[in-house]
């Protein structure tokens, strides 16, 4: 019997295939979106792919800013969003307007700024990073160069820490998820799965970054899940990472790290769970919502990717 979520499958493949459409999928999306993905990645991945696409039409599951750097990177291409309310809480934290008036008051210093940034931060950005390249984009500008680092507080602080750098000033933005995980828990974990692997995104706090085996992107921790000789792992980052984790690597043990507040699912993106079998089946037949930029603002923010992609 053909089960409900099969049939919108059946119908998202043929609509693909009518409109002449790819969908990018982030790992932070559920599995059944992710299972329509002809592409699934990190930021970074999918910020390289967007760029290499062939086909008329994009639909990005995924977040907001997202779906901008795709259409910022293929101005040519129809770039659909299912859910535009589709945000994301450190991108929000840092807002055009006021980031320049910050930016104005460090006229020295080069501005690098995470890809979870709004089109509008990015035009005002001379190298964009993800949290897979921050390190390499960081070390590829002069040491004497002062730097202003947006809008990740913990993955400025952390690259700072890294680095040892102190001419990089931070923008005080954060991430709702991976601020909310519990160090206290995952010391507990710990101490009942001595074995395992703490493995970190670098949007979590130093503290919870201070105990971590590994610190990297989310394709950064799939690799070294994969390449490590443990079979058990402590896992802190977005939850909808795990489905990737299982299928991967099927013989290993994955466990989420929980959030301070137990009662909450604060391991989830909740504008990640946003894009559904459903939105994308509508946003496919319609083509739209669609991403729509002013020429001058992207060509800006594509000068700041770019020069990421070219390091
Ligand atoms: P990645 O760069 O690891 O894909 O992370 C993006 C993101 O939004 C993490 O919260
Ligand atoms: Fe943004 Fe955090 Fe969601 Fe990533 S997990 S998309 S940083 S809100």
């Amino acid at each position: 019997m053909v089960n409900n979520s099969d049939a919108l499958i059946q119908r998202i493949e043929q609509l693909k295939k009518e409109k002449d459409a790819v969908i990018l999928a982030h790992y932070y999306t559920t599995p059944e979106v992710q299972s329509v993905a002809d592409f699934l990645g990190d930021s970074l991945a999918l910020s390289v792919k967007a760029k290499e696409i062939n086909s008329k039409i994009i639909l990005f599951a995924g977040v907001h800013f997202m779906a901008e750097t795709a259409k910022v990177l293929s101005p040519d291409k129809k770039v659909l969003i299912p859910n535009p309310e589709a945000g994301c809480s450190l991108a929000e934290s840092c807002d055009a307007i006021e980031f320049a008036a910050f930016k104005a008051q460090y006229p020295n210093h080069l501005v690098v700024s995470y890809v979870n940034t709004t089109v509008g931060v990015k035009a005002l950005t001379d190298i964009c990073c993800t949290s897979s390249n921050a390190l390499q984009v960081v070390e590829s500008i002069p040491a004497e160069q002062p730097i202003i680092f947006a809008p990740d507080r913990n993955l400025g602080g952390y690259i700072k820490k890294i680095t040892g750098r102190d001419n990089i000033v931070l923008w005080n933005g954060a991430c709702h998820v991976h601020e909310e995980f519990s160090l206290e828990k995952i010391l507990e974990l710990k101490k009942e799965h001595p074995e395992a692997k703490v493995v970190v995104h670098p949007e979590c706090k130093a503290t919870v970054a201070a105990v971590a085996d590994y610190v990297g992107s989310t394709a950064g921790i799939l690799d070294y899940c994969g390449n490590s000789e443990a079979s058990e792992f402590i896992v802190v980052t977005e939850s909808g990472i795990l489905s990737e984790m299982r299928r991967k690597y099927p013989q290993k043990s994955f466990i989420p790290a929980p959030p301070i507040d137990s009662t909450c699912v604060c391991n989830e993106c909740r504008y990640m769970k946003m894009v559904t079998l459903e939105n994308i089946i509508s946003c496919l037949e319609n083509e739209s919502p669609e991403i729509v930029l002013d020429e001058d603002t992207r060509k800006a923010a594509e000068r700041s990717i770019l020069n990421m992609i070219s390091i």
